[in-house]
């Protein structure tokens, strides 16, 4: 049996109730068979500044670890202010230095997100492509999973609704391990 593809799944949203951190862990039992996804969470990374660099913060270094260790990772992203939100660019931003060491360098990745507005993340899931250009990463194009009016899919307990968008999560998830697989074959 070939090794366990392993995804890290990681979430733009601190927020206790948070639609997308919501959306990772349903993904995390909707993931194929042989593949398994890690979550981490990003309440412990500190804002970024070049002067700490040198000496990471214990929190960055693990984070920076888990990317080098994963196989593939997934974005959740929400939208603030047609963006992405700062946590997660953040978080992007440790994880990209000190330069020359760019965790997120040729790793496959997917995305997806879940606002509240009707237009499901759109504007901050091509912001976040945009930055995945100078990250070096090999982003999945389809399908683009986009979260509108997320209040009426997840109930107050972060239970998902909705089953077509279950499905549109399990799509991203096959399509990641396929394109992972893809990747590996030719690297
Ligand atoms: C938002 N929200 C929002 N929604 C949207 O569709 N487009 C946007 O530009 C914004 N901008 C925005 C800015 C800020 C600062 C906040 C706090 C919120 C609403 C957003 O979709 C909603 O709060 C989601 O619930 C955030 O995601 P989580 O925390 O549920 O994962």
């Amino acid at each position: 049996m070939q090794k366990p593809i392993k995804i890290l799944g990681i979430a733009g949203s601190l927020r206790k109730g948070s639609y997308n951190r919501a959306a990772l862990r349903i993904a995390q039992k909707l993931v194929p068979d042989n593949t398994v996804l890690e979550i981490f969470e990003l309440d412990k990374i500190p804002p970024f500044s070049e002067d700490l660099e040198k000496q990471m913060p214990e929190s960055v270094a693990n984070l920076k670890a888990k990317i080098r260790s994963a196989d593939a990772v997934l974005f959740v992203t929400p939208e603030y202010n047609y963006s992405i939100p700062g946590v997660l660019k953040n978080a992007i931003d440790w994880a990209s230095r000190p330069y020359g060491d760019n965790s997120w360098d040729s790793k496959p990745v997917a995305l997806m997100g879940a606002s509240v507005g009707m237009l499901g993340t759109a504007r901050a899931q091509y912001h976040l492509r945009q930055v995945f250009v100078f990250l070096n990463v090999y982003p999945l194009n389809r399908p683009e999973v986009m979260m509108a009016n997320a209040a009426e899919k997840f109930d107050k307990d972060g239970n998902l609704t909705d089953q077509k968008t279950r499905e549109k999560i399990k799509e991203l998830l096959d399509a990641l391990v396929v394109w992972t697989i893809k990747h590996q074959k030719i690297k």
